[in-house]
């Protein structure tokens, strides 16, 4: 069981127009939300400035969806000191930390399938965020195959000793309230297909469990660990009782800001 506040993402992956991004960040600040749970909402790069300015700051914080980490293969040690530089089309953690976005999402399953990240480049990716104060979710998951193979913990510390590999002993760099797992099977994700609560609990209190063997007893009760997943307004609630469900990271429903307020407010 985690002992951090409850915390909702909504990730609004690549949607949005100016006016649709207005629209929603008018609605989200007219919610009624409950103080006790912490609220981070992810637009595209192009949109961060434009919800910053709308959203009412003391309820939402933003997050960026990716940002770039230079490394080679050759010299793994190659770190920290080159995040900006000649990446055309990148976004750097130092530029989010420049203009003060305090959160970042981080190996999203879209972009370890469709962007070609793997275990190693996500682990550095969270290293060279928090080396930079930014806070991150790094998400988890498994596919439906490894699922049915019996793979989905195999595959899940996979990921996760990848990023404690890079972030355990960095300066800077340190597991904590800062770092939000998020447990998104992939089979769940657009598919209106949510994983039972006890199929998420399942994993979430192996993931804590994980934690206490692999990294310590006191961070696996700071690390909140979220559900992602088809996650909506009707089953939120169900899914928010159980102990190791800490919070969830939402997609579509996370763009209706009547349902994501209700989301929001279903650990109450
Ligand atoms: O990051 C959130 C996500 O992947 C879940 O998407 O649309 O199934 O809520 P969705």
């Amino acid at each position: 069981e985690g002992t951090g506040r409850f915390i909702v993402g909504g990730n609004w992956k690549c949607n949005g127009t100016i006016a649709s991004v207005a629209e929603l960040c008018e609605g989200l600040n007219a919610g009624e939300i409950a103080d006790n749970v912490d609220i981070v909402v992810a637009p595209p790069f192009l949109y961060i400035d434009q919800a910053v300015e709308a959203l009412d700051a003391k309820r939402f914080k933003v997050a960026a969806q990716n940002a770039w980490v230079e490394y080679t293969l050759q010299d793994p040690t190659h770190h920290y000191d080159s995040d900006t530089g000649a990446f055309t089309g990148e976004v750097s953690a130092e530029m989010l930390e420049d203009l003060d976005v305090p959160w970042v999402i981080l190996g999203h399953s879209e972009r370890r399938t469709l962007l070609g990240e793997d275990n190693v480049t996500v682990g550095k990716k969270v290293a060279h965020a928090r080396y930079h104060g930014l806070n991150v979710i790094v998400c988890v998951g498994e596919s439906l195959e490894e699922r049915e193979a019996g793979k989905t913990l195999e595959v899940i510390f996979a990921q996760l000793r990848a990023v404690a590999e890079e972030i355990d002993d960095r300066e800077h760099s340190s597991w904590g309230s800062q770092v939000v797992i998020a447990y998104e099977p992939i089979w769940a994700i657009g598919t209106g297909k949510v994983a039972t609560p006890e199929q998420a609990q399942e994993v979430h209190a192996a993931i804590r469990q994980w934690l206490v063997d692999n990294v310590s007893e006191e961070v696996s009760k700071a690390t909140r660990i979220q559900y992602g997943g088809s996650v909506n307004d009707g089953n939120c609630e169900d899914l928010a009782k159980y102990s190791d469900i800490d919070g969830f990271l939402v997609g579509g429903a996370s763009l209706d800001a009547e349902k994501f307020v209700r989301i929001c407010n279903s650990s109450v």
